[in-house]
């Protein structure tokens, strides 16, 4: 018996499996006209061939709550009518072939308005499609990044909004999990953050002002996603800042996500999908095969909510270890899914487990 292979119910929804697509970002949208932000053929494509792959759910990339939010101006959006059906086409492509359709909804802050990453990543100005992002304090991610500007407390109200909007597209569009994305070093993890936040009014200084904008986005989806549905939120469990004293920055810790957690529980989180990083240029961050595990386990160990390991899991009996020993109830898999959209399916028989091959491949099986 395979424990990577167990189904996974959360609330009522049954996830075939416990192998799912970690969000990723494909830069591959139009940038403007009608159809910006909108899925095309390159998503359907990328996103199902992973569903045919055999993933228990396939987590869309980071799709923006707002034009501003976006982290280039090829990413997605999902803030118009046009997005919707763009990603209503993905998300029945995915039930058809036994995947859960989830969606990752993002702002990015001040990390918006770059480039796309395989031509550097640079922040682009308003000549290159860009414009000027925002983010709770105006400092920017490096020197090289524009100041942004400082949401007032109406622009913040506007960007739980926006969650909530973005979230009931998804919905209509078919999606069966929401994810709020608050890692990486976008809006919500620079909230969560004092390295990135120096607020002085409610959303700033302690823990509770510092995760209020998390805890309203997660409201806010939470209030228009249905009962029997679940909401994930993704976390950066550490800035890498405390495990490294010698770098002398504060930053956000794994303590401070076990308490968050504790509190998602009680917001109606269902999963964590625990990741790490992202807010902080020059951290020291321990890579490795399977290294944010820790991190997820601590969850897991300390707390009633459900938690997902992502980052260099590549191996299917390391995927398998690290379910079956209670460490993490799923894992996430990203680049190696890029490399093999059947890596399910290969594990699957690997493990001596059922995958999901299509009818139409029987004859390959
Ligand atoms: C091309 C690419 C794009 C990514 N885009 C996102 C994203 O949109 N949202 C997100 O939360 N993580 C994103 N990530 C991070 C992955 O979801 C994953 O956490 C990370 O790659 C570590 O897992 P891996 O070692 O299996 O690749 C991206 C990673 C890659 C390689």
């Amino acid at each position: 018996m395979s424990a990577l292979f167990e189904p996974l119910t959360l609330r009522t929804l049954t996830i075939p499996n416990r192998v799912w697509m970690s969000s990723m970002c494909q830069y591959s949208a139009p940038v403007e006209g009608p159809d910006q932000g909108v899925p095309g053929d390159w998503h359907l494509t990328h996103l199902g061939a992973r569903a045919v792959g055999g993933a228990g759910l396939v987590m869309t990339e980071a799709t923006a709550v707002t034009p501003e939010g976006r982290i280039s101006p090829a990413d997605l959006g999902l803030w118009n009518d046009r997005q919707q059906e763009g990603f209503a086409r993905i998300a029945r492509f995915l039930r058809e072939h036994g995947a859960v359709p989830g969606v990752q909804l993002a702002h990015a802050g001040r990390k918006a308005s770059t480039d796309v990453t395989w031509r550097g990543g640079a922040p682009v100005g308003p000549d290159r499609h860009g414009w000027r992002p925002v983010g709770p304090s105006p400092i920017p991610f490096t020197d090289a990044h524009q100041v942004p500007a400082e949401l007032t407390l109406d622009q913040i109200q506007g960007v739980v909004e926006s969650f909530a909007a973005a979230a009931r597209r998804a919905l209509a569009a078919g999606f069966q999990v929401a994810e709020v994305h608050g890692a990486h070093g976008y809006l919500v993890h620079q909230f969560l953050s004092p390295y990135s936040n120096h607020r002085t009014d409610a959303y700033g200084g302690s823990f509770e002002n510092r995760t209020r904008l998390a805890l309203e986005v997660v409201d806010a989806v939470r209030a228009v996603w249905p009962d029997d549905l679940p909401v994930f939120f993704r976390v950066s469990a550490t800035d890498w800042l405390s495990e490294n004293p010698e770098d002398g920055r504060q930053g956000w810790t794994a303590d401070e996500t076990v308490r968050l957690a504790k509190v998602l529980l009680t917001h109606g989180v269902d999963l964590l999908d625990t990741s790490t990083g992202g807010i902080a240029v020059g951290a020291r961050i321990a890579t490795g095969p399977g290294y944010q595990v820790p991190f997820a386990a601590r969850v897991k160990a300390e707390t009633d909510l459900p938690v997902a390991a992502v980052g260099e899991i590549t191996d299917p009996h390391q995927a398998e270890e690290i379910v079956a020993s209670g460490r993490a109830d799923a894992v996430l898999i990203g680049r190696e899914l890029l490399r093999e959209p059947y890596w399910p399916n290969r594990a699957a028989r690997e493990l001596g487990a059922t995958g999901r091959w299509p009818d139409q491949y029987h004859r390959a099986v």
